[in-house]
């Protein structure tokens, strides 16, 4: 116990550090201590390129249409108690206007992973792009053919988000269906990166059948995978799917892997996630104060963000959506930290406002 500043110390000046030492700090996230200090360590990393800016992102959720199977989302395909909706492109792109209008430069519109939505996507990203030319656009539509993600590349599209879940291919074969496969999520991820796409990468903290050994690796493995991006929450179970009846991941546990994930990733964008905003009721705060650097309000129209239900209790409101913009920036305030609409692109990418 008293080695953890240590081992802290060395993984945030990328110094050699075991997956033993990794998985011990993982053990001790409920240890106050021990989590501050890595909490500290963090914010003290994510200044070195950041300052105290907090990046802010208006999510679209477009479609709740999915043909996953992923056992912890209530979104897959098998669940029938959902009520499914796509959003018109006059409705996406009047969404990202109104969040524009708000002072959003940056948007990401995320959905369901669907075969045929490479023309629909393709024109509505540029028609995005025509509308609104200083804003980025991030797509989270899944894992999709090379030829499709080129596509939406070409039309204008900025950044990809795509959860590789788990780094351990045993363990993302126990979260899905064998129609589903961890070759073939990191094969996307490499051709994202081929593709000139600023990538994210991400994991869910407590999901059933998880070890902290696994956690451990999730920092290795992000460190040399070196994601654009990195979004880290809790599982929360969801009640149609086949994990509905599990517990839900940890707080401690999540603020301790995105300190850990930020101390080996200084210029990675790491959002406070809603999923450990719905966990704690401090959560963006408390990621924040962990390294983490975007929050992602909700845009998507009013009466369909009830339906976009990945898992039960899912916050959309208050400082969590377009709404909350004002409060979220003031609480941000509270603690330090500066809310920026700007378009936050990774400094190593052409065009970055983020200080080299
Ligand atoms: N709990 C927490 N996060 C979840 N996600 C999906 N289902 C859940 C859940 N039950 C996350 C996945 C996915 C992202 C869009 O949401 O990591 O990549």
């Amino acid at each position: 116990m008293t080695q953890y500043r240590d081992i802290l110390d060395r993984l945030a000046r990328g110094r050699e550090v075991s997956q033993e030492e990794l998985a011990e700090l993982v053990t001790l996230s409920g240890e106050p201590r021990v989590l501050d200090y890595a909490r500290g360590l963090a914010r003290e990393v994510r200044q070195e390129w950041y300052g105290h800016k907090v990046y802010l992102r208006g999510l679209v959720e477009i479609s709740s249409h999915c043909s996953g199977g992923c056992y912890y989302c209530g979104l897959r395909a098998e669940n029938r108690s959902l009520e499914r909706y796509s959003l018109s492109e006059e409705q996406i792109m009047e969404a990202c206007r109104e969040g524009y209008a708000l002072g959003l430069r940056s948007f990401v519109l995320q959905g369901g992973q669907m075969m045929d939505l490479e023309e629909r996507i393709a024109n509505l990203v540029v028609a995005l792009k025509s509308a609104m030319p200083d804003a980025a656009v991030t797509l989270s539509l899944g894992e999709q053919p090379s030829s499709t993600y080129e596509a939406w590349r070409k039309a204008g599209a900025d950044r990809y988000l795509l959860r590789h879940e788990t780094a351990s291919a045993e363990h993302y074969a126990q979260l899905h269906p064998a129609r589903m496969s961890f070759a073939e999520r990191l094969a996307c991820l490499e051709e994202l990166h081929r593709l000139g796409y600023q990538r994210g990468a991400g994991f869910m903290v407590g999901t059933p059948g998880q070890t902290n050994e696994m956690l451990a690796h999730e920092v290795e493995f992000l460190k040399d995978l070196s994601p654009e991006m990195v979004g880290i929450g809790p599982f929360i179970p969801q009640k149609d799917t086949p994990l509905g009846g599990m517990a839900r991941g940890d707080v401690a546990t999540t603020l301790m892997m995105l300190s850990l994930v930020r101390a080996v990733l200084p210029k990675a964008l790491m959002p406070a996630t809603t999923a450990l905003a719905t966990t704690a009721g401090n959560g963006t705060l408390l990621g924040v104060l962990s390294g983490a650097n975007v929050v992602m309000p909700n845009i998507t129209p009013r009466q369909y963000r009830g339906s976009y239900a990945i898992y039960d209790g899912k916050k959309s409101s208050g400082t969590e959506s377009a709404e909350g913009i004002e409060r979220l920036a003031e609480e941000l305030h509270s603690i330090g930290y500066e809310a920026t609409m700007t378009r936050g692109d990774h400094p190593d990418f052409p065009g970055s406002e983020v200080k080299q």
